[in-house]
C-alpha cells in the first residue's frame, strides 16, 4: 500500500512538471504544443520582428524562405515560411520559435529561447537565450502577419 501511494505521488509529480514549464514571459504547453504568453506587457511589434529575422545573428533565412525580395539568398534546409500566419496561430509559432525540438528532437533548427548551459557552454554564454523575449514576440508578431 505503500509503494502503491509513493508510484502514485512520485507520477503526479512527474506529470505536473511535464505538462507546463514556467518562465517570466511564456509557459509552454507541451500536450497542446503550443507557447502561452505570461508577460501581458510583451507586445510584439512587425517591423522589428522583421529585422531581426532577416539579421545575420539569428540566420532564419539560412535555412528558410520568407517574402522578403531584398534578401537574396535564403535557404531551404525548412519549410517555406511565406503563408505560415495562415498555417498557425500564434500560440504554435511561439513555441517553433522558442524551442521547436519540443515539436521535433531531431530538429536541426536551434533553439532561440532556451538557456544555453552544456558542459562546454563559454560563460559568457551560459544560461543566456540566443533571443530575447521581446525579440521572440516581434518575430511571432511578424510570422503571424504573413498570411
Ligand atoms: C539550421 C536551419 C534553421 C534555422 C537557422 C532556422 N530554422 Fe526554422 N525550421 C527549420 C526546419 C528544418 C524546420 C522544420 C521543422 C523541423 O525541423 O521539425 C523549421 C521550422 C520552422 C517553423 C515551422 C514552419 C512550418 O511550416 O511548419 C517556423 C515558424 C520556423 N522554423 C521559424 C524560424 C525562425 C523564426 C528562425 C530564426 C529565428 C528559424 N526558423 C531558423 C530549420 C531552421
Amino acid at each position: 500500500m505503500k509503494y502503491f501511494i509513493t508510484t502514485i505521488l512520485i507520477f503526479k509529480l512527474t506529470t505536473s512538471f511535464c505538462i507546463s514549464e514556467n518562465n517570466d514571459y511564456f509557459q509552454i504547453n507541451y500536450s497542446k504544443l503550443i507557447a502561452e504568453k505570461k508577460n501581458k506587457k510583451l507586445v510584439g511589434n512587425i517591423s522589428n520582428g522583421k529585422e531581426v529575422f532577416s539579421s545575420r545573428k539569428v540566420n532564419c533565412l539560412s535555412c528558410h524562405e520568407a517574402p522578403i525580395k531584398e534578401e537574396k539568398f535564403q535557404g531551404n534546409f525548412g519549410p517555406s515560411l511565406i503563408g505560415v500566419g495562415a498555417r498557425y496561430n500564434k500560440e504554435e509559432i511561439r513555441l517553433r520559435v522558442i524551442d521547436t525540438k519540443i515539436i521535433n528532437p531531431e530538429s536541426i533548427m536551434p533553439s532561440y529561447f532556451k538557456k544555453i548551459n552544456y558542459a562546454r557552454t563559454p560563460k559568457n554564454l551560459l544560461n543566456k537565450t540566443i533571443l530575447s523575449a521581446q525579440e521572440v514576440e516581434d518575430i511571432v508578431e511578424y510570422l503571424y502577419s504573413l498570411k
